[in-house]
């Protein structure tokens, strides 16, 4: 009897162990399988998705504070972000202040403030802009820069879309 009851101990414990290894070799292959859609489906999610969906489903940026940016001088740029927008403030020798995104809508390189020229201009295809109005003047672009509002306090400068 005592034999019979040592045997059955040890059957529950092989069992035990069997148990915890089909559990553990399930989880990992839970793991691996949820690995495996992740590498495979993130692709397609960003292929398929428009630039629309991506932006709502990571919350789209309507409101960026730039603290200090009140101090620029006249006459000059500053280059920000814009959620995952590369975009400019420009602060005119006049004290006028406007906000575009950075991004150039022929190719999409990074535009530049010229105050000397009295234009924003793309240096890849010689693209040009309205310092003030961001509308495109000459060159490659199909169309204007996207313009931003512009609200200047004490202590920052409030970037919004329009
Ligand atoms: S990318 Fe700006 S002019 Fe072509």
């Amino acid at each position: 009897m005592p034999e019979a009851m040592g045997h059955s101990e040890e059957v529950l414990e092989e069992g035990e162990d069997l148990l915890t290894r089909r559990a553990f070799v399930r989880v990992l292959a839970g793991v691996v399988g949820a690995g495996y859609a992740g590498a495979i489906g993130y692709p397609i999610y960003r292929y398929l998705a428009t630039p629309a969906t991506r932006a709502s489903a990571m919350g789209a940026v309507t409101m960026v504070a730039l603290p200090g940016a009140q101090e620029l001088a006249p006459g000059s740029a500053l280059m920000f972000r814009f959620g995952t927008r590369t975009s400019m403030l420009i602060r005119h020798a006049d004290d006028t202040w406007v906000a575009f995104d950075a991004v150039c809508t022929h190719l999409g390189c990074t535009v530049q403030y010229e105050p000397d020229k009295e234009r924003i201009y793309c240096a890849c295809h010689g693209g040009v802009y309205d310092q003030h109005s961001g509308a495109a003047v000459a060159g490659p672009p199909p169309r204007g820069l996207t313009v931003y509002n512009v609200e200047v306090r004490d202590a920052e400068v409030i970037i919004s879309r329009v």
